[in-house]
């Protein structure tokens, strides 16, 4: 439970969590080094101090009852005042009130000290002069006013060591985090060129930071680059083997139909014309990868327009629903060639074919139905490879495909981001292929 709430509370971020780790352990050091340990130490001296104070005032209240009129009384207290350092006014001017303002902590145990050991206290008055601590005593002659500066019963700026306390850790943790931030970039950079490459963007990229990260940022441009050369190569071939191939299949097209037609030259010349038709494919399977670059695009008007030539050549593709994506980073090519494969094969093993586009929270989805016979759950995932198709008895009445459709489709979604998914139309019956691209 605690895991979880962990999880969903923590922040998802490096610095948010970097930040938490840093903070966390200094407030908490403060809080309880204050509260506990401040608090009551400042709460000792206030109560120590007040005692002192006390002894004092009461001496002063004993000789001021002890005069005989209030002349006398006044002198008395005049004189000892001041040697006490208490201001006497006899008779007090005002009654007086309590008074505290809610912050003075120290007041708290000075008022309560003062009422405790002085038996005439009226009113004790800390507001009306901050420096000042205002007590009204009853006396024998009437009421006095004494008048205590406040540095006598409270250690003065007891806030201090907060504040310096307070702002010294708001410094330190201030300083820390811009160390923290230069060690936390390049871990970012790495996840960003990381991130990129698995949407086929190359970002360019240089290790930096500490020894790990230099380490991890290196082994990615290792592979990153093994992965490019490989892909390179793997078009290399391909194109070149197909390429190579053509010139024969054209020769012999060429002498085919030269010699006198009967039977069997009809179908040498159907096999050589699906050679052909093969090769074209494995030409463009192979060319996808350098297909095209990122641009931005405009994802809604692209798929209007294949669907427009799709129906143009006689196929029923309807857009249902679409939302106006705007410009969005992708290849248009491999895109439209996408969609066209899936348009292809909905109209190929069905009759008709709805298309909708949609938003997710990081992705937008072109999500094509048809009514055909579908693919079994099962079968998905082989229907995804290169060159395999699925039950030969089914394709017999169509024109043979080569079974790169939905793998150049799924290639072309993973190079975004994305990812192809098969599933069943509810609607139509059919297959329901989504294609998502991360945006
Ligand atoms: N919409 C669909 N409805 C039913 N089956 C499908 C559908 N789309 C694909 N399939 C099955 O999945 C197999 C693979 O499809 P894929 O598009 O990769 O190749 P293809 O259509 O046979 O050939 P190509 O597209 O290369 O001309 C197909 O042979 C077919 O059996
Ligand atoms: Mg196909």
């Amino acid at each position: 439970m605690l895991a979880g709430f962990l999880k969903r509370w923590m922040p998802q971020g490096i610095y948010g969590r970097a930040a938490l780790i840093l903070l966390l352990p200094v407030l908490t050091l403060q809080l309880v080094v204050s509260v506990v340990f401040i608090q009551r130490h400042f709460e000792g001296v206030t109560a120590q101090m007040t005692r002192n104070v006390l002894i004092e005032t009461r001496y002063l209240v004993d000789r001021l009852d002890a005069a005989e009129t209030l002349a006398a009384a006044g002198l008395a207290g005049a004189q000892l005042g001041q040697a006490l350092q208490i201001d006497v006014l006899v008779p007090a001017p005002g009654p007086g009130a309590d008074l505290r303002a809610f912050w003075d902590l120290s007041g708290r145990v000075v008022v309560e000290t003062l009422q405790d050991g002085l038996p005439g206290l009226r009113n004790i008055d800390l507001v009306s002069n901050h420096r000042e601590v205002r007590m009204v005593v009853d006396t024998a002659q009437g009421p006095v006013e004494l008048r205590v500066p406040r540095g006598r019963v409270s250690a003065s700026n007891p806030h201090q060591l907060l504040v310096l306390m307070i702002s010294t850790g708001i410094l330190m943790t201030w300083i820390s985090f811009v160390f923290l931030r230069n060690q936390l970039r390049p871990i970012r950079r790495l996840a960003r060129a990381a991130d990129a490459f698995g949407k086929g963007r190359h970002v360019p990229y240089r290790v930096a930071g500490a020894a790990e990260v230099r380490q991890a940022g290196a082994a990615f441009l290792d592979m990153r680059a093994r992965i490019e050369r490989q892909i390179e190569q793997r078009t290399l071939m391909l194109s070149g083997v197909s390429h190579d191939l053509r010139t024969p299949l054209t020769r012999m097209k060429l002498a085919l139909s030269m010699m006198e037609e009967t039977e069997e030259t009809r179908d040498m010349l159907r096999d050589v014309g699906d050679m052909q038709r093969l090769v074209d494919e494995f030409l463009s399977f192979a060319r996808s990868d350098a297909l095209d670059d990122m641009v931005p695009t405009d994802l809604s008007a692209l798929v209007r327009r294949v669907i427009e030539d799709a129906a143009r050549a006689g196929h029923t593709v309807n857009l249902e629903t679409s939302v106006e994506t705007g410009s969005i980073l992708l290849r248009p090519q491999a895109v439209t060639r996408a969609l066209e494969n899936l348009l292809g094969n909905a109209v190929r093993y069905g009759t008709c074919a709805v298309v909708r586009l949609e938003r997710l929270p990081h992705a937008v989805r072109l999500r094509v139905e048809d009514d055909g016979p579908g693919i079994p759950a099962a079968r998905r995932e082989d229907a995804l490879k290169p060159f395999s198709r699925l039950d030969p008895a089914r394709n017999q009445n169509h024109t043979a495909g080569v079974g790169l459709g939905l793998a150049i489709a799924s290639d072309i979604a993973r190079k975004h981001g994305g990812r192809l998914v098969l599933g069943d139309s509810t609607r139509l019956g059919g297959l329901r292929a989504d294609l998502e691209l991360a945006i």
